[in-house]
Formats: C-alpha cells, sequence, structure tokens
C-alpha cells in the first residue's frame, strides 16, 4: 500500500516536472523550422536518417551539432522525428507522419508556417500575462504587452501579415480538403461569399470542387487582401464584417467566430442573416470542444487553441461547444442548424435562414 503511494507520488512529480518544462517543445520545434530542418531531412521524399552532423552541415556554415541533437532528441520523444541508433555515438533522425507535416508541399504550403507565427516575439511577450486574463478579462494580455489588439498589430507589419496568411494557407487548405470531400452543402449555391478568407485558398478549393459557384468574393480587411493572389474566379473585397458583409446566396465562414466574443459574433452574425436570402445558408467551420476534458490529441489541441484565443486575440474570445453555437445561431433568428463532423480540428456548422 505504502509502496503504491509512493509509485503514484513519484510518478507525479515527474508529471510536473513535465509540465513545467513544456515549454521546451514549442520553442523547439521553432528551432528546427528556422533551420529548415525538415525540408532538409525530406529531400523530395528520400526522408533518409541524417545524423544531426549531417543536417547541420546542410542548413548553416558552422554550428553546434551536439546541440542540434539535443532539440531532435527531444522532438523524438514527441514523435516529431524517429530515431535511428547506429551506434554507442551516432544517432540519425529521419521524419515521422507528424514531422512530415513541416515539409513545404508542391505548393509551396507546410504546417511550417503556423508554427512560426504562433511563436514571433509580439505574440511570445503575451504568454506570461495569462493570468490576467483572470484578473481583467477586460483587456488581452497581448494588448497589455503590446498596446493593440493582434489584428491592428499585424495590420500594421506587413511581415506578420503575410506569416499569418502563409499559416493560414498551411493549415487550412488540408482541412478544407478533407471537408469538401465529405460535405455536400455547397451544391447549388452561385454566389459564395467567405467572410474572413485571408489569402483566398478556401474560396479557391471550394470553386474548384463546386465549379457552378460562379462568383467567389473573398472577404476580409482591406490590408489583408491587398496581398491576396489573383485566383480566377474571385473577387478579393476589403472591408469589416463588424460594418456589414457583401450578398451572396451562401456564406462561407472558417476560424472566424472563434477569436471573438458572443457579443461579437452576433454583430457578425447578423451582418451575415443580412446579406442572405431566405433559406440561404451561413456555412462556418470552427473548433467545436467536446463536452468531456479529455487527453485525446484532439481535445488538447481544442483545449490549447482556446488558451490561445484568449491570450491573442480576445480575453472572452473563445472555443465553444455545438450547442453554444446553436445557441448563438437561434439569437439571430437561424431557425435551421446542424453541425458535420468530418475533419478533427473544425467542424462544419450550417445555419439557414
Ligand atoms: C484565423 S484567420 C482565418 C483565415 C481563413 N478563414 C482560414 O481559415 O484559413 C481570421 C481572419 O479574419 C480576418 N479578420 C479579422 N478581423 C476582420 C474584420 N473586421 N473584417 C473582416 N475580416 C477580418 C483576419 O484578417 C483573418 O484573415
Amino acid at each position: 500500500m505504502a509502496d503504491e503511494r509512493t509509485e503514484r507520488r513519484n510518478n507525479a512529480r515527474i508529471a510536473i516536472l513535465e509540465l513545467a518544462n513544456m515549454i521546451s517543445v514549442p520553442m523547439s520545434l521553432h528551432a528546427i523550422v528556422r533551420l529548415n530542418v525538415p525540408d532538409t531531412i525530406w529531400q523530395g521524399g528520400a526522408n533518409t536518417p541524417l545524423s544531426a552532423s549531417q543536417i547541420l552541415s546542410r542548413v548553416l556554415p558552422s554550428g553546434d551539432p551536439e546541440n542540434l541533437q539535443r532539440l531532435l532528441r527531444m522532438l523524438t520523444s514527441y514523435h516529431v522525428f524517429a530515431e535511428h541508433i547506429i551506434n554507442a555515438s551516432e544517432r540519425r533522425y529521419s521524419l515521422t507522419e507528424i514531422g512530415q507535416t513541416l515539409v513545404t508541399d508542391d505548393d509551396g504550403l507546410s504546417h511550417a508556417a503556423f508554427v512560426l507565427q504562433h511563436h514571433q516575439d509580439a505574440l511570445v511577450k503575451a504568454w506570461p500575462l495569462v493570468h490576467e486574463a483572470v484578473a481583467d478579462p477586460t483587456v488581452e494580455p497581448f494588448v497589455k504587452a503590446n498596446g493593440e489588439s493582434a489584428y491592428a498589430y499585424y495590420g500594421k507589419k506587413p511581415e506578420m501579415n503575410e506569416l499569418m496568411q502563409r499559416a493560414m494557407s498551411g493549415v487550412s487548405v488540408p482541412i478544407m480538403k478533407a471537408i469538401l470531400d465529405g460535405y455536400d452543402g455547397f451544391q447549388g449555391v452561385q454566389r459564395l461569399v467567405d467572410v474572413g478568407g485571408s489569402a483566398g485558398d478556401c474560396m479557391r478549393l471550394i470553386r474548384q470542387k463546386h465549379p457552378t459557384i460562379r462568383e467567389g468574393i473573398n472577404f476580409d480587411l482591406p490590408e489583408v487582401v491587398a496581398k491576396a493572389p489573383n485566383i480566377p474566379g474571385v473577387t478579393h473585397v476589403g472591408g469589416d464584417m463588424f460594418k456589414s458583409i457583401p450578398a451572396g446566396d451562401a456564406i462561407f465562414m472558417k476560424w472566424v467566430l472563434t477569436t471573438w466574443t458572443d457579443e461579437e459574433c452576433k454583430l457578425i452574425m447578423k451582418n451575415c442573416y443580412d446579406s442572405l436570402p431566405v433559406g440561404g445558408k451561413m456555412i462556418a467551420c470552427e473548433p467545436v470542444l467536446p463536452i468531456e476534458s479529455d487527453s485525446s490529441h484532439r481535445t488538447r489541441a481544442l483545449l490549447e487553441g482556446d488558451i490561445f484565443v484568449m491570450t491573442i486575440y480576445r480575453t472572452k474570445g473563445k472555443h465553444r461547444t455545438e450547442e453554444e453555437f446553436h445557441q448563438l445561431g437561434l439569437s439571430i433568428g437561424f431557425p435551421k442548424f446542424r453541425a458535420i463532423y468530418i475533419d478533427h480540428f473544425d467542424t462544419v456548422l450550417e445555419f439557414q435562414k
């Protein structure tokens, strides 16, 4: 009995040390992305196991292979790399399925930009202030650290805006491909508006799958659409979704409601409602929280993202449950609602007028 208790306490001490040191994980991930390690190992699909010295000789003119190996070992324990022990003094590393999400694909995209976007100085400065979101929810930790809201801050810094667009494209393109394979709600739509559409990738993919959509309007902040690439059949429109939203017979919106408070969501959704004909759909793709707080990767990614929103975007912006979304829709007057679970991260939420 005493032994069992000792064992439990020993395990608890290890677990809390792991949690307390957890910052090493995203920071090391950030480091290996900055050093271009994933593309260097991948080499067009070869994924040949390489030693830290071999990787280093390909990414930098000089450096410390032992320190690189320390990063690789730690991230191996989080299944980013696979470790191949050659002999007592040599270890080599290849990319696992998780590590491969950081490799640049044929369209120049990967999850690497998302890793970099989340760990820019201005965002990192907000993290030691998370407790202040509890003490005073009226001001975001990001605002306390940087003096203005995240989107206003990005808007003044072209390199942050550009990284944000690459980060969104890298994460959203695979999500959209998965969703479009299993969701048929765009059928019959002719004029579609994407609210907060960033570089326009979601609209591009939706139109590829549904060429019957004659007109695609990619709507975002003026400084964002100014940098969006030309996409045939897609018109970029700059504006403010809190003021008005272009009319369409359906409205799409991905990863937008999550970053705003309930009152702000109601304003965005009311502007969508006003721009839709009777029977028109507002199709939102958002992270939806499960009821139970379990330790699965999905639940953790969603709960961690919720704290990210609280810290960076809005202290009362949040990841919501399906029922919370349903209630938001009812409060605006959308009589019909359904949630479709296809992708592990984003759920399709269909509100019909
Ligand atoms: C988290 S990103 C999602 C981007 C894209 N929908 C996706 O999922 O890849 C949120 C988007 O909302 C846009 N946004 C923020 N405030 C806005 C506003 N007031 N009016 C229009 N768009 C806005 C941002 O510029 C950004 O592109």
